[in-house]
């Protein structure tokens, strides 16, 4: 059977691709685990949107700012302009964001904003929302537990792809292929992401000749509980700091404007380079201050985070939560076109955390995220849609002969979590990156399983990546020692 497109992923870009490609279309979505673990159903903060058409020129130059002159131009002025798109879209499909007591929009502010520019659903829920609200508009069946190991490609076509399901080794074929499949969360010891996002789409890729870029650029939030029990990290979401939160140390000060005028508010890089260096000079515990909220307002601006941090012992706002920058979101990824298209195939699309899109630079702006995810979906379907591009004859493909089983290569898989934490995490040296190189090479070596070698494959990119660009900029930072 050959499907006329296949989704390899089911967070926000998969699903609002979904929601575009008509219901005659024969699409099958892959969802790696169950479909709510992924990242958009953990973001907090929102989505970032023009608030008019006079906020567009505004909403681009922050983006610009913050991204270091590394962005595409183009695609940021896509993104923004068509935020006034997708956003009444959603709504007129039926979802609602946050609005007050007379149903106008709220508006949050988050760092390196220039204005309130960010909606939310739920207070601080809004990447739950969404996605619940996606599941159920979603057109297209859907399955579970699919972990997806190869592409199928020949020359400029992707003809489909080899998935483990149930078990079973699977041969899935499709006219048309998105990647939707998230970033890398996975490979560090510290993250927010979730437990599925863990780069082995981003490895195939490189396999099968596929080009990524921008993979020096990880970013790390800065405001993350990291000592609860769970792989996935803590966020306190950037809209807290927005709302009023401060960052300061145990004596109180509230240090980051000793290192950017803008304080808790900088762009997401000068923070978490700051924490860091910050701690490693005053050897400080650093904390998030909530206790400027007043009560009430915060039990209903952020129910959940109240509840989570409630889980691990924490009474919010009154108290003091430790905090520490933790990898947040892949910046680079696979390369694609305005159409969310992969260069040199007829048929390969990428789309969300996982592209490399331009639009983020050297540092993306807080929740530009889902937007871009909302926009390039959308562009990326309707591509497919009026391309309408058809295979006839697939050519044969050899057996895989790969290792898939996973061995016990759990605490190789913490090694190199550990690895990239330490060496190729906020600050970076090049005996450092070139030590986590050698533990690749090391682990490379050895008789692994399947998932763990494309781990591998896309950590070393990673490393190259950061090894190749001298210069410090946005989420890359070096010291040449
Ligand atoms: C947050 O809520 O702080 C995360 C939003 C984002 O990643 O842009």
């Amino acid at each position: 059977m050959k499907y006329d497109v296949i989704i390899i992923g089911a967070g926000i870009a998969g699903l609002y691709a979904s929601l575009h490609i008509p219901k005659e279309k024969n699409v099958l979505i892959l969802c790696k685990d169950i479909p709510w673990e992924c990242n958009t159903f953990y973001a907090q903060g929102g989505v970032a949107a023009a608030v008019d058409e006079s906020d567009i020129e505004s909403h681009i130059e922050d983006t610009l700012r913050a991204g270091a002159g590394q962005c595409k131009r183009e695609a940021v002025e896509i993104m923004v302009n068509e935020s006034l798109q997708v956003i009444p879209d959603l709504i007129s499909r039926g979802f609602s964001f946050d609005t007050d007591d007379s149903g106008k929009l709220l508006y949050t502010k988050e760092a390196a904003h220039s204005r309130p520019r960010i909606l939310h659903a739920g207070g601080d829920a809004t990447g739950r929302y969404l996605h619940e609200f996606l599941m159920r508009a979603n057109p297209h069946p859907l399955i579970y537990n699919v972990r997806v190991f190869d592409l199928l490609r020949s020359g400029d076509t992707c003809y489909g792809l080899r998935a483990l399901i149930n078990n079973q080794i699977n041969e899935l074929y499709a006219d048309n292929i998105i990647i939707a499949s998230g970033g890398v969360g996975s490979l560090y010891a510290y993250h927010t992401n979730s437990r599925t996002i863990s780069s082995d789409i981003h490895g195939i890729c490189l396999e099968r000749g596929i080009k990524l870029d921008m993979m020096e650029m990880m970013q790390f939030h800065p405001t993350v509980f990291v000592d609860n029990p769970w792989a996935r990290k803590q966020l306190l979401t950037e809209a807290l700091r927005g709302e009023g939160a401060q960052i300061v140390d145990e004596s109180g000060k509230r240090f980051l404007l000793d290192y950017d005028e803008r304080g808790e508010l900088a762009p997401r890089d000068i923070v978490s380079r700051a924490i860091f260096d910050y701690k490693k000079r005053t050897g400080s515990e650093i904390y998030l201050k909530m206790d400027m909220f007043d009560e009430e307002f915060f039990a209903h601006r952020f129910p959940n985070i109240k509840k989570a941090m409630k889980a691990v012992g924490f009474d919010l706002p009154k108290d003091l939560v430790p905090i520490s920058p933790a990898f947040h979101y892949a910046i680079g990824g696979i390369v694609s076109d305005l159409d969310g298209a992969v260069g040199g195939l007829e048929n390969l699309y990428v789309i969300g955390e996982a592209a490399s899109t331009g639009v983020h630079g050297a540092n993306r702006l807080a929740s530009n995220s889902l937007l871009e995810g909302l926009v390039f979906a959308r562009r990326a379907a309707l591509k497919i849609v009026e391309k309408d591009y058809k295979w006839n004859h697939k050519p044969p493909f050899a057996e895989f002969k790969g290792n898939l089983v996973e061995k016990d290569d759990t605490i190789l898989k913490q090694r190199l979590r550990r690895t990239m934490w330490q060496e190729v995490g906020i600050v970076r040296t090049r005996s450092g990156l070139e030590r986590a190189l050698d533990f690749v090479d090391d682990v490379q070596h050895l008789t692994i399983g399947r998932l763990l070698a494309l781990r591998l494959k896309t950590a070393r990119m990673i490393i190259e990546s950061a090894l190749a660009r001298k210069e410090s900029v946005g989420a890359h930072y070096i010291i040449n020692e």
